[in-house]
């Protein structure tokens, strides 16, 4: 049995990617930063198992993920994992609501124990709690860049274990978030209101694997790795966030930015 959440070893991606290793704890919040095109968004693809490697291995829980049938890994990927990516996958045909839906009505495709009414139920909590109710009827058009974003971790949060609870016995409760760059197209406020969420998801024991290019947004996480052309050439460690302690994380992480050359 592996204590780890995730393991990746000697991860090979043909001229991107160069025998990236690293683990997670269950429950750490972990950042990846590192210069435009250093391969940031493959490393992340590749660990969701969206992408074949070309060399290397990654296990998720006790599971290898290369191994597995691409039915499996949709498995796992729907009711274990969320994401917010770059380019957001979120549906122009479809309302703010449906839209967050989608996933949780998938994964209950088959056996589902769940009631469409039930998972609208949690989705209309999720953007309460998010502070996006109220724009269920919306087109994507018609929503602001950080609602859309609220929006996109609120779909990204329909398979975790709170949500689907009593789906699954205990040992098997774990959800991982992969975030590519959760803030990068919002202004300083509505960053923060989404770095807010995704912190309060850490702490109700989310684990999240984001990619970012802002240092204040790396602090809040518990530990950084840098990427360089491929290669993970220097890591950080913060630790779980500290009251009060805010500034003094981030001048640590600049400082180590400097010192990795950023
Ligand atoms: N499907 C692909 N086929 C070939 N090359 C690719 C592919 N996707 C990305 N690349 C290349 O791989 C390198 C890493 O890209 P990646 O998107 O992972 O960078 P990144 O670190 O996420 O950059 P950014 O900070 O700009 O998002 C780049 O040189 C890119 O052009
Ligand atoms: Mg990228």
């Amino acid at each position: 049995m592996m204590d780890k959440l995730l393991k990746v070893e000697n991860l090979s991606k043909a001229q991107i990617l160069d025998h990236v290793s690293f683990e997670m704890e269950e429950g750490e919040m972990l950042a990846i930063m590192g210069p435009s095109g250093s391969g940031k968004s493959t490393l992340l693809y590749h660990v969701a198992g969206m992408d074949q490697p070309s060399a290397g291995k990654v296990w998720v829980k006790d599971t290898e993920i290369a191994g597995l049938s691409e039915d499996k890994k949709a498995k796992i990927r729907l009711h274990h994992m969320g994401f917010v990516f770059q380019q957001m996958n979120m549906m122009a045909n479809l309302n703010i609501l449906d839209n967050i839906l989608l996933p949780a009505i998938q994964a209950n495709k088959g056996g589902g124990k769940k009631t469409r009414a039930e998972l609208e139920a949690a989705a209309r909590k999720m953007m309460q709690k998010l502070s996006i109710s109220g724009l269920e009827d919306r087109r994507i058009t018609q929503v602001s860049g950080g609602q859309l974003q609220r929006a996109c971790i609120c779909r990204s949060m329909m398979n975790s274990p709170e949500i689907l609870a009593g789906k699954r016995t205990a040992g098997e409760k774990w959800h991982l978030l992969f975030a590519d760059e959760p803030t990068g197209a919002l202004n300083k406020k509505a960053a923060a209101e989404v770095m807010e969420v995704l912190v309060r998801l850490n702490q109700e024991g989310t684990a999240i694997l984001m990619v970012t290019h802002d240092s204040r947004v790396a602090s809040k996480c518990d530990r950084i790795l840098y990427l360089l052309d491929g290669r993970i050439c220097g890591g950080l460690v913060l630790g779980k966030q500290q009251e009060g302690m805010e500034k003094r994380r981030e001048e640590r992480v600049n400082k180590w930015l400097m010192e990795m050359g950023w």
